[in-house]
This record gives structure tokens, C-alpha cells and sequence, in this order.
């Protein structure tokens, strides 16, 4: 990466940090750094555009409509700010590109490997010990039992019905073998903590 580069990736921590400082829902600041951490190290010998795929990283969820009211005005948000930070165009288009595509419901097709790698990042926080923490936070911030067993409206459910899918999901060989390892915890995390809810002492 150029120093200018750099020195982009330093300014967009900052501008993350300013906008998600606050949020507690799992889409916190350091979740953006995770996912900045793992892209460039999935990456490692791959190659991409690791400038574009780091700020990819960094912003990936500021247009997530979980967290803001409009995406479109959240996407020109982004824009504007890269923009001021002297961007050239074609790299906010690629950018923009990766953060309306890798979204789990949105389920589109990926067109570049920059794009699969924030992919992976991100699921891969979704899964093994911190995607657990993740899950659980996730849970008390919106009034969700951990387990009930009149109701699919819990923790444990969206284990089933998300995060022990996204291995099958992972695009990248170095993304497989993180994850192979985190799949693996979640499943015997699982089978602990139903032991302990059923009384199968
Ligand atoms: P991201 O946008 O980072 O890919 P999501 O917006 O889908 O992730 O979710 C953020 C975090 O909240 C993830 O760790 C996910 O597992 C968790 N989460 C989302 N929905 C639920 C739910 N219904 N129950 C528990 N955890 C959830
Ligand atoms: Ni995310």
C-alpha cells in the first residue's frame, strides 16, 4: 500500500470509530477492526487490492440498515467521505460495490475476490467464541431468551438458522480452515449448553 493509502486507512478507522463508537447490537468499532484484521490476513500471498479491501473492511456495516435508517443516504455518506479523503473514483466504486453485495440476506453474487475475502471476514466473526459472544449480546439487546422450548424466537435458534451455515458459506481456502476450527467450537458449545439446559448432568 502507498503511504497516501495508509494514511486513508488511518483517517477511515477514525471515521468508523466516530460513527459506531456507541453501538452495542454487535456492530460495534471493534468488529470493523476484526474484520479489517482478518481481510488482510486472509489475503496474505492473494492478489488483491488490499487498499480497497481494507477500507471495504472498515466501512462494511456503516450502510447496514440494522444500524441506519436509510442505506442509500448511508452510501452516500461513505461516498462523500472518501471523496474528501482524495479517493480516486474507480476505487470508491469497487469499495461501494463490496459493502452493497457481501450481505448475508441479500445473498448476491460476488464479482471479485476483494469482495469474497470481506465476505469471509465478516462471517468468521459471526462464528466460533466471539461470534457466540456476538450472539448472545445480540440476544439481550433485543429481548431474546437464550432458549425457550415453545419458542423459535431465540439465541440458540439463530445458531441453527444462521451461524452453523456460514462454514458451508466460506469462500476463501484460508476462511475454510478458520473456520473449520470455529464451526467445530460452536457445534460442541451447542451440545454443552443444551446438556446443561435439558439436565443431562
Ligand atoms: P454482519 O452484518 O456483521 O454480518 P449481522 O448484522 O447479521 O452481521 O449480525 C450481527 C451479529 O448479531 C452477528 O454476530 C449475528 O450472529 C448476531 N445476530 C443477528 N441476528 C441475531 C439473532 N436473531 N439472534 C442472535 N444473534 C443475532
Ligand atoms: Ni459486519
Amino acid at each position: 500500500m502507498k503511504q497516501n493509502e495508509k494514511e486513508i486507512v488511518e483517517s477511515t478507522k477514525q471515521f468508523v470509530y466516530e460513527q459506531m463508537n456507541s453501538e452495542t447490537s454487535g456492530h460495534d468499532y471493534e468488529h470493523s477492526l476484526r474484520v479489517y484484521r482478518m481481510v488482510n490476513y486472509l489475503a496474505e500471498g492473494l492478489p488483491v487490492n488490499s487498499f480497497v479491501m481494507s477500507i471495504a473492511a472498515l466501512v462494511h456495516d456503516l450502510i447496514d440498515t440494522k444500524i441506519i435508517a436509510d442505506e442509500n443516504e448511508a452510501i452516500q455518506t461513505v461516498n462523500y467521505f472518501l471523496e474528501g479523503e482524495g479517493v480516486i473514483q474507480r476505487d470508491i466504486e469497487s469499495i461501494l460495490e463490496i459493502i452493497t453485495t457481501i450481505s448475508y440476506r441479500k445473498n448476491s453474487a460476488l464479482d471479485s475476490l476483494e469482495a469474497e475475502i470481506v465476505q469471509d471476514a465478516d462471517r468468521l466473526d459471526a462464528m466460533g467464541a466471539i461470534g457466540i459472544a456476538r450472539a448472545f449480546t445480540f440476544g439481550g439487546n433485543n429481548d431474546q431468551l437464550i432458549y425457550s422450548a415453545e419458542s423459535d424466537d431465540t439465541t440458540v435458534q439463530h445458531f441453527y438458522d444462521k451461524l452453523l451455515k456460514l462454514y458451508e458459506l466460506l469462500n476463501t481456502e484460508k476462511a475454510k480452515e478458520i473456520g473449520m476450527k470455529r464451526h467445530q467450537l460452536m457445534q460442541d458449545y451447542l451440545i454443552e449448553l443444551l446438556a446443561d439446559i435439558q439436565g443431562d448432568y
